[in-house]
């Protein structure tokens, strides 16, 4: 088992995250529970500016709030001095309470709804994400009503394949997001002539999860391209690029992430070489990741339940979560690493199958080499800090789990655990449906 940054073995045994006992945090906060490593929080959101910064003149980081987004974090990012990109009412308000700077945050979203619209607006949103030509209609009339002005970026899809799983695979031309090239000079046309925005760049996502960092040279090279030809027939110079992000990150110990900095080798080098081959100016060059910024930082806890042996079939362990906390397994056939974080020093002497508690063949690791588990023990997942608590569902209305900061020894709540009375509270009964039966 491949420890991750600030983690240990402490000499109980037991595993160690930013220099809190596992152990210690489920019988303190519950299990199941997500733990987060602030110190590598920041760690990582410092690796991204200086790999950038030492690489090219202007730079700047986005983090991509879908992978984890509670207003505790939002203070951590910015105080990391990253910006923040938000892509529905619920993460702009988030971002609000938490008093993000409005001119940091950067809207997206392929489907804004006119309340999202006129929130972005409101809020002063330092860049807005276009995603559609007819989006731009909408914005401007939205800009006009609201006497606002709007910096804006558009989002094209290079068609460009990122080597990932095809459901988060979202450069290649058959995409629901952003602007096909083939539309690309109507959007710009369309910006230009809408008084109130100012058309900053263009920004891209290609995919999450990529481990093959050519993808990116090879969507650098059509932007710029595309890019050159808008400057020939509208006259449009980026001042900006976004190029997203998708850094893949390690889950299960062979795998071979690329580093921050190879990610930031290859974007500059890329950038300058084809900005300069069609005699572009060099755009301030953003990126924009969730994954590899918040990914490794976490750990989930489970308490272990249930140990079924089938003979001659399999070990089944349950444990108290399963695909309300970590859907991953079920959407994409994701696979991860766990480890007993109360016998984290004892070698694995058996491989079980980890189920969750959910009405479902919800398995969350088929073959998970373990030491002799036993009911009551804390089951530990690596990286699940992103895409984990932000995708919780209540399915069989489970409490959503809390959310525990590890720092230097202290631990702080950054999300309270649901209770059973806040998964209901929502629900109505109907007056009628009080006495006898209306409806035959
Ligand atoms: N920017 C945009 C516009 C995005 O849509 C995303 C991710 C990112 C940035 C950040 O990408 P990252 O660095 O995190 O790869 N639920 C899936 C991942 C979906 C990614 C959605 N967009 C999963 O659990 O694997």
């Amino acid at each position: 088992m491949v420890l991750r940054t600030n983690q240990k073995i402490n000499d109980l045994g037991h595993l160690e995250i930013g220099g809190c006992d596992a152990v210690e945090l489920a019988r303190k906060h519950g299990t199941p529970l997500y733990v987060v490593d602030e110190m590598l929080i920041r760690q990582q959101c410092r690796a991204y500016v200086r790999e950038l910064a030492s690489r090219y003149p202007r730079t700047g980081v986005v983090f991509a709030g879908k992978a984890l987004l509670t207003t505790s974090i939002c203070r951590i990012v910015e105080q990391e001095g990253l910006h923040l990109d938000v892509s529905s009412a619920g993460e702009l308000l988030t971002a609000q309470v938490a008093k993000f700077p409005g001119n940091h945050i950067v809207v997206h979203g392929n489907n804004k709804s006119p309340e999202e619209m006129e929130m972005a607006l409101q809020a002063g949103a330092g860049r807005y994400v276009v995603d559609w030509v007819g989006e731009i209609s909408l914005l401007n009339d939205r800009c006009v009503a609201l006497g606002k002005t709007c910096d804006v970026m558009l989002r094209i899809t290079p068609g460009v394949h990122a080597e990932t799983h095809h459901f988060i695979e979202t450069g290649h031309l058959d995409s629901k997001f952003g602007i096909p090239m083939a539309f690309f000079l109507d959007a710009i046309r369309a910006a230009q002539d809408s008084p109130p925005l100012r058309l900053r760049g263009v920004h891209c996502h290609i995919g999450s999860q990529i481990f093959n960092l050519d993808s990116y040279a090879r969507t650098v090279e059509m932007i710029a391209a595309a890019l050159a030809e808008a400057r020939e027939k509208t006259g449009f110079v980026a001042e900006e690029l976004n190029i997203g992000g998708g850094l893949g990150i390690r889950y299960r110990d062979q795998d071979r992430a690329p580093s921050i900095a190879d990610l930031a080798e290859i974007v500059t080098a890329s950038v300058k070489a084809e900005f300069e081959k069609h005699h572009l100016p060099l755009p301030i060059l953003l990126v924009e990741p969730g994954r590899s910024i918040v990914g490794e930082a976490g750990v989930t806890l489970y308490t272990v339940g249930v140990v079924k042996e089938i003979p001659g079939v399999r070990k089944y362990v349950a444990v108290d979560g399963g695909m309300s906390d970590n859907p991953r397994p079920a959407l994409y056939g994701a696979k991860y690493e766990v480890f007993l974080a109360n016998k984290a020093a004892q070698e694995p002497t058996e491989t079980v199958t980890i189920a969750g508690k959910h009405c479902e063949t919800d398995s969350l690791v088929a073959d998970a080499a373990l030491p002799p588990v036993e009911p009551g023990d804390i089951l530990a997942f690596q990286s699940t800090g992103a895409y984990q608590y932000s995708m919780a569902s209540n399915y069989n209305r489970l409490p959503k789990p809390a959310v525990v900061l590890a720092c230097e020894g202290q631990d702080d709540l950054i999300v309270r655990r649901q209770t059973l009375e806040e998964v209901i509270a929502q629900d109505c009964i109907p007056a009628r449906l009080d006495g006898k039966p209306q409806c035959r």
